[in-house]
């Protein structure tokens, strides 16, 4: 067979012959797709999967075509397909689980499944089958392990994470909150796609491949759609710096496909790199490690001073570096001389239980006597907030943790 190393196109073919364009030198990352429909819609071409064919069929293409794009997958790739029950003969079909056991057989790993939970979609229901307003997305592995950036995909935007990060940040990985396995996003109007552009019937949010594409590939990694339809898949991976590979039956899709990608390229790019080098990130987990290094101090002197029935000390807090993935801090335990046994006991005891213990800090913890310090110099936060410093001097005398670290979060900001 004559070899084929073309990629960034998409190939005018019937993807049960997808073989025959697939690069001989290069190894696809990912395949993210939504085949077609089973026998429901007509995409208006001849050879169409689904329309017109048995169930057994169907599910026999399918299968081909994903055992030819498994032996051509990278040994740490993976594939993305959305996908939909239906109904017929008065039954349900269950299509997604159906396929997944086909993908099974033939050796892909079935890693999860996903809801995706669009806002609306066809507005009937009949009695026995409620509305519908989800899809299911299976994602399946070529082997065990595989290529999947979870950090990249976090939620760190304040205003949708549950308000609870700002008191309780020990429960937040600083780098965000991880993805769930519901996914809202709404289906693309006609607008979204720019009023020239194609009139197909499923285009598949492009924030969606986003997550996909950030999840299972880097830059320059290839991706695949063998149904590629609008092309919503390759576009995206277009301005997100990756290489594409397409299959679609439909020349007309094709050519809208190329003419959009033209006119969108240098756009879809600027975003994906602004994006890309947004701060937020880093900023949201600086916060975390703020506010866990605060509150982990006031529970600790909290912790102690409740054992002992006293309210004497205070805590100075000083963060100093990360080690290993944890933050090194230095804990200093204010106290008149005496006392500062007692608390040294209790304070080895209590750090080494839950729920310190999971903060991900490591503490060196000293003691030092009242008069040796200056607590002018710190911000200052009561034992019950460490996450908004006090600013009236006359409420000074209620400060209990000092800190360098200045944060003044106002928690019924956030949603
Ligand atoms: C559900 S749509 C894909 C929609 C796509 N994910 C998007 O975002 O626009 C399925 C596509 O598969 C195409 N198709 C159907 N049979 C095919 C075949 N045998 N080979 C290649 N493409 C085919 C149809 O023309 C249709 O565009």
């Amino acid at each position: 067979m004559e070899s084929n190393n073309q990629i960034d196109i998409v190939f005018n073919i019937d993807s049960r012959e997808i073989i025959s364009v697939l690069p001989t030198d290069f190894s696809i990352q990912t395949t993210i797709t939504s085949p077609p429909y089973f026998d429901m819609k007509d995409y208006g071409v001849n050879n169409q999967i689904g329309f017109g064919q048995t169930y057994e069929k169907y599910l026999d293409d399918l299968q081909n075509i994903f055992k030819t794009i498994l032996d051509r997958t990278k040994e740490d790739g993976t594939l993305w397909i959305v996908i939909d029950t239906f109904k017929r003969n008065h039954s349900v079909v269950p299509l997604p689980f159906d396929l997944a056991n086909r993908l099974k057989e033939i050796g892909w790993i079935f890693q999860d499944i996903i809801i995706w939970k669009k806002d609306k979609t066809v507005p009937w229901s009949s009695d026995g089958f409620v509305q519908r307003k989800i899809e299911y997305i299976l994602f399946f592995s070529k082997g065990i392990k595989f290529k999947y950036n979870k950090d990249i995909t976090r939620v760190y935007d304040t205003q949708i994470l549950k308000r609870w990060w700002v008191k309780y940040p020990e429960r937040y990985n600083p780098k965000g909150k991880a993805l769930d396995e519901i996914w809202e996003y709404p289906i693309p109007v006609q607008g979204a796609w720019g009023d020239k552009y194609i009139r197909h019937f499923c285009p598949l949010p492009k924030e969606m491949v986003a997550t996909m594409i950030s999840l299972s590939t880097d830059e320059n990694d290839i991706v695949l759609d063998p149904f590629a339809g609008s092309g919503a898949v390759l576009a995206q991976a277009a301005y997100m710096n990756r290489k594409y590979i397409g299959a679609e039956l439909n020349n007309n899709y094709i050519e809208q496909f190329n003419n959009y990608l033209k006119e969108t390229l240098t756009n879809g790019q600027k975003e994906y790199n602004l994006i890309k080098s947004s701060p937020n990130q880093t900023s949201f987990e600086t916060i975390i490690w703020k506010l866990r290094v605060l509150k982990y101090g006031r529970v600790l002197l909290n912790a102690i001073e409740k054992q002992l029935n006293t309210r004497n000390g205070i805590i100075i807090v000083n963060p100093l570096e990360m080690q290993n993935d944890k933050m090194h801090v230095e804990y200093i335990i204010v106290v008149d001389k005496n006392a500062q046994t007692k608390y040294e006991g209790l304070a080895s005891e209590i750090i080494k239980k839950k729920p310190l213990s999971l903060y991900g800090i490591l503490p060196t913890i000293k003691y030092e006597e009242p008069q040796n310090i200056d607590t002018n110099v710190y911000y200052k936060y009561s034992s019950t907030n460490t996450y908004s410093y006090i600013k009236q001097p006359e409420l000074f005398s209620k400060a209990k943790v000092y800190s360098n670290i200045k944060i003044d979060i106002n928690e019924q900001q956030y949603a």
